[in-house]
């Protein structure tokens, strides 16, 4: 580093270097916990350097990765389209398996229309960027996913965060907002680190009463919540014909195991949002075997409705399981449930530890979550079976002793 350098310059050299030595000192001491290139992997199982392992690690809800029909879709649209389109969706990347995939969407979630965008990010930032503008206000929770936050930046927006999931939080934010521009609140189905539901009911009471729109990020409540897993709406017992939630997003690369996201709403905000969206108008077109996935797995999530069931019943046993052990899980009411460990070295440790037990798990540290709260985020799913989750929740509380995070 030369001596002319200013000290913003040594800052900014300084946490690449920190960041990388930290990453280095992980590595050395076998704590290093992401990135592993697998050579297998389902909703239960995952193979890395040869070592099959239980994981709790998946997005694959319903254990739809790999189904015989899904795959066979891919492939069919494989051979008839190839493996791209060369285009964004705006211009030549719309094939006829994206308009059916569109079509799909918009009938599983009771909409007039949806459109689907190549990641659940884009779907996101891109959207929020494209309703909302300088003199607009938009009212997010503090522990929605980084594309929402994204978004709400991008838009230039008045940005105003609520507490999480706080009703009192959200009234006063919707009170104190400026009475001119458009109010978007914004908030996850099911919060991506705690596993919680959002308090939807009272949600919508607030946005009506204080006249703001309402987007509803269902990454995680899609093929999960209500009992034919159709979301957020079902959960509650809420019609979606009654359009109380105005835009509806999800993603196509969690339930549904592929790729992409989606906007779901009526039919003027998609047709506007055509033609607005960034990342639609100027990011290559979801592959067409990836539009085959999706829409193939919305029908297999109607056809297999077993698979919600299942699902339920994992979630209920898994929380039943790792509470009676002395966990704490925060408030997860989902297949996203957090144990917390509140310290990275212990956090780390348990899952070097667990993967020696043959379970892969993943920890969280911050800044992805408040200091503190740090925890292995694990997930299940109904590929399950109840001895499994059993073996994992004996696996992890062995640990936990071990490591001094629950009593012996
Ligand atoms: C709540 C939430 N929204 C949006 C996204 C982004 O979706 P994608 O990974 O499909 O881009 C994620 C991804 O993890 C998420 O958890």
């Amino acid at each position: 580093m030369s001596k002319s350098e200013s000290s913003s310059q040594k800052a900014f050299f300084a946490r690449i270097e920190i960041l990388n030595r930290r990453i280095q000192e992980a590595k050395k001491h076998g704590l290093y916990p992401y990135m592993h290139s697998s050579d297998a992997v389902d909703g239960v199982h995952i193979t890395v350097q040869g070592q099959s392992l239980l994981q709790f690690s998946s997005y694959s809800y319903l254990d739809l990765l790999g189904h015989p029909k899904i795959n066979a879709a891919a492939k069919k649209a494989l051979e008839e389209f190839g493996t791209g389109t060369h285009g964004v969706r705006f211009l030549t990347g719309t094939t006829r398996i994206h308009v059916e995939l569109e079509k799909k969407i918009a009938s599983f979630k009771k909409t007039e229309d949806a459109i689907a965008l190549s990641t659940g990010y884009g779907a996101n930032s891109g959207t929020i960027s494209a309703l909302l503008g300088r003199n607009d206000i938009v009212i997010s929770d503090k522990v929605n996913h980084a594309s929402i936050v994204d978004g709400c930046i991008l838009s230039r927006a008045h940005f105003v965060r609520f507490e999480h999931n706080d009703m009192e939080s959200l009234e006063k934010a919707l009170a104190e907002a400026p009475k001119k521009g458009t109010k978007l609140v914004v908030a996850d189905a099911v919060f991506s680190m705690d596993g919680d539901i959002v308090n939807l009911p009272e949600v919508i009471r607030l946005c009506r009463k204080f006249k703001a729109l309402l987007m509803i990020d269902e990454a995680h409540s899609l093929g999960v919540l209500g009992k034919k897993g159709t979301g957020i709406e079902e959960h509650f017992g809420i019609d979606p014909a009654e359009g109380l939630i105005d835009i509806k997003m999800g993603t196509l690369s969690k339930t549904i195991p592929s790729i992409g996201g989606y906007i779901a709403g009526n039919t003027k905000l998609i047709n506007y949002l055509r033609h607005s969206i960034r990342p639609y108008i100027f990011s290559a077109s979801l592959p067409p075997a990836s539009a085959a996935a999706a829409k193939t797995a919305f029908e297999v999530i109607e056809e297999e409705t077993w698979r919600v069931k299942k699902l339920h019943e994992n979630m209920s046993y898994f929380l039943k399981t790792l509470h009676v052990s002395g966990f704490d899980t925060l408030n997860s009411q989902s297949p996203i449930v957090p144990i917390i460990i509140g310290n990275d070295t212990k956090a780390l440790e348990m899952t070097r530890l667990a993967k020696n037990e043959g379970i892969f798990i993943v920890p969280i540290l911050p800044p992805a979550v408040q200091p503190n709260t740090t925890r292995i985020r694990t997930t299940v799913t109904a590929g399950h079976s109840l001895q499994e989750i059993e073996r994992a929740v004996n696996v992890f509380a062995k640990i936990a002793k071990s490591l001094g995070i629950l009593r012996p």
